[in-house]
């Protein structure tokens, strides 16, 4: 552990930056590093480096079982990790590397560190300059999960690494926001090509590029084929309450109206609001995405009592954000009746 964690901004000369040498440099002699990719802010250790690797799971609090993704700088890495390629590999790389996606692999064997016993690998190359910048300039695999406390919503910011992680790591890299804002999807390609976790890159993109149906695992496919699906995540301290669009307007403004008398209410999503009401915050759908895990963060404050937010599964990104939301959720309301019998059970 270290005694205090350095944050440092980053300037625009990404390869010749102080900050990102002395990350690389740290990253290689075995200490974690946090750093922005495009999704969210990364852990990272030295995938190379088995006790290096062990100690994410120390300053993350992360259950023993649940793999990490290794992250890497070009395609040239990837035999180090990965002991043979997939039919649709280069596909897939060409068509979404760099970029929000992640690729289960056959795995080496000796790499059991980042498995977790199991026989597969998860690779990605992320779409981030600076992230970029970092893994080239150390030259190896970095390992890295979400640079959060585990259970607590994924850091789109520094600042969120810096409020759950300070003085566990030695340094974070500070690129300001997060532009995606959800983890990547995970692709598994050692069987049929099926989807673990839900993203920004749908199953119609990969379809498409595939010129065969790829499909989002069930439940408990996922359960058994990826440990981080079982374990509760993203949740703030404030319970969250999702909205799915079978919810009437008049439905949920009773629910609004009857929250209000408990305490402060923030929402975020595009139904109908009262400007009077204070905690404020209002989305539309197509930026519900990149804010959901800052304004979690947010709301975590004492004059919110609760946070409603809209579920959405009616199209590819929707699917995505309903996976997070419903891990966030303590309840998602479906229909009007959800709604009307919450609300006399509470009273
Ligand atoms: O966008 C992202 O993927 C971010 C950034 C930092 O790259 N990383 C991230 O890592 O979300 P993490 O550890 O929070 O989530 C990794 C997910 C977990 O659900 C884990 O179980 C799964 O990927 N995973 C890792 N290796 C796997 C494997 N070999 N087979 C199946 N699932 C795997
Ligand atoms: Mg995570």
């Amino acid at each position: 552990m270290s005694e205090r964690t350095r944050c440092l901004p980053v300037g625009p000369n990404l390869d010749s930056d102080p900050a990102i040498h002395e990350a690389a440099r740290l990253l290689r002699a075995g200490e974690l590093v946090a750093f922005p990719t495009e999704t969210v802010y990364g852990l990272g250790a030295n995938a190379h480096a088995p006790e290096a690797v062990e100690k994410i799971f120390a300053a993350k609090q992360r259950p023993s079982d649940n793999p990490l993704i290794i992250h890497i700088g070009d395609l040239s890495k990837v035999a180090d990790f990965c002991s043979d390629l997939p039919q649709h590999f280069h596909t897939v790389a060409s068509a979404f590397w760099p970029g929000p996606l992640t690729m289960v692999l056959p795995a080496r064997k000796d790499i059991s560190q980042i498995t977790r016993g199991l026989d597969t690998v998860a690779l990605r190359i992320p779409q981030h300059d600076l992230a970029l910048a970092l893994l080239r300039q150390a030259d190896i695999g970095v390992a890295a999960p979400s640079a959060n406390l585990s259970g607590r919503p994924s850091p789109t910011q520094a600042a969120h690494v810096m409020a759950d992680l300070n003085g566990r790591i030695a340094m974070v890299l500070d690129g300001g926001p997060c532009p995606v804002g959800i983890e990547s999807t995970v692709l598994d390609l050692t069987g049929p090509p099926r989807i673990l976790r839900p993203g920004t890159v749908t199953p119609g993109q990969l379809s498409h590029v595939l010129g065969i149906p790829v499909n989002l695992s069930d439940d408990e496919e996922r359960k058994r084929h990826s440990p981080g699906t079982r374990y509760k995540h993203y949740s703030p301290d404030t319970p969250v309450l999702a909205l799915m669009p079978g919810v009437s307007d008049s439905a949920y403004e009773q629910l609004l109206a009857y929250l209000m008398t408990k305490g402060g209410v923030a929402y975020l999503g595009s139904r109908p609001w009262r400007p009077s009401l204070k905690a404020f915050e209002k989305a539309t759908r197509f930026n519900l995405i990149p804010q959901l895990y800052r304004l979690l963060r947010e709301w975590d404050r004492p004059n919110i009592q609760t946070i409603l937010v809209d579920g959405l599964n009616d199209d590819q990104l929707g699917l995505s954000l309903m996976d997070r939301l419903s891990k966030a959720a303590e309840l998602v309301f479906h229909n009007d009746s959800d709604v009307s019998a919450y609300i006399q059970k509470k009273e």
